[in-house]
């Protein structure tokens, strides 16, 4: 089984440039399954009905979240609506959490997939509970019937905390992927349990920007220390930042990972 996870989708720009890369990804890889980190999808913050169905055109099948979930009233009202139940999950143990589901199962080539979406709390200004036992607690209600693939999007700022998270899950869950910070690291590894782990998947957005926002903006905030809003480019290249898993499909275990980053004109 093949699994292709893509990192936060930011705007116009990362939404447009993700459905631009993905027919070849689909010819390269032959996912059995696509997920998006859409915390920013709508103009940078949280989501709309439209966006969601324009990467569900491109081949979306499910979405996981971050604390900008919740930033546009429009789109929250599809994290409770039981008709995306088997879409869309939020991390819920955010200090953000306005409704929603952390967890989803999917059935691909006949087997159970469980997707989940937890916060991280370090440097994150929303705050929010224990990620570390809200993994154990996803975990428990969900043997019987067990998964037979746990897929775990851990929405965090700090490297230590999203080691340690790893570290926490391995051998219980197939992958954990990092998400938030917009940035690729260079860490994709199995860990000693088996459990695939990369620390930040980074963003598909703008290239020449600051975490897919417009630079000048970004620059003007810290010169000044201002909260200036931050402005998103609509046209230009991109990065698209994204994982492949490649998972045994009897046992469920991780048998590697790909991260691959292109560069998209848009
Ligand atoms: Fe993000
Ligand atoms: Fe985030």
């Amino acid at each position: 089984m093949t699994i292709l996870f893509f990192g936060d989708v930011v705007g116009a720009l990362g939404r447009q440039a993700l459905a631009k890369a993905l027919p070849d990804l689909k010819r390269r890889y032959k996912p059995d399954l696509i997920v998006a980190n859409v915390e920013n999808l709508a103009h940078g913050a949280g989501v709309t009905g439209q966006t969601l169905e324009d990467l569900i055109a491109a081949g979306v099948d499910v979405f996981t979240g971050g604390g900008h979930s919740w930033s546009n009233p429009t789109g929250t009202p599809v994290y409770d609506d039981p008709t995306w139940r088997d879409r869309i999950v939020t991390p819920v143990n955010s200090g953000n959490a306005k409704g929603g589901h952390a967890d989803v199962v999917r059935i691909v080539g006949g087997k159970r997939v469980l997707i989940m979406n937890i916060a991280g709390v370090l440097f994150m200004k929303e705050g929010g509970s224990s990620p570390f036992q809200k993994l154990d607690a996803l975990l428990a209600t969900h043997t019987d019937p067990k998964p037979d693939v746990v897929l775990v999007d851990f929405h965090a700022e700090a490297t230590a905390e999203k080691e340690a998270f790893g570290h926490h899950a391995d051998g219980r869950v197939t992958a954990v992927l990092g998400t938030h910070t917009h940035v690729q690291t260079s860490d994709a590894k199995i860990l000693p349990g088996g459990t695939a782990y990369l620390t930040d998947v980074g963003r598909c957005g703008s290239y020449d920007s600051v975490i897919g926002f417009e630079k000048k903006t970004a620059i003007k905030r810290f010169l000044s220390g201002t909260h200036s809003k931050y402005d998103l480019e609509r046209t230009g290249t991109a990065e698209v930042n994204a994982v492949v898993l490649h998972i045994d499909p009897k046992t469920g275990e991780a048998q590697g990972l790909d991260a691959i980053r292109e560069i998209v004109d848009v």
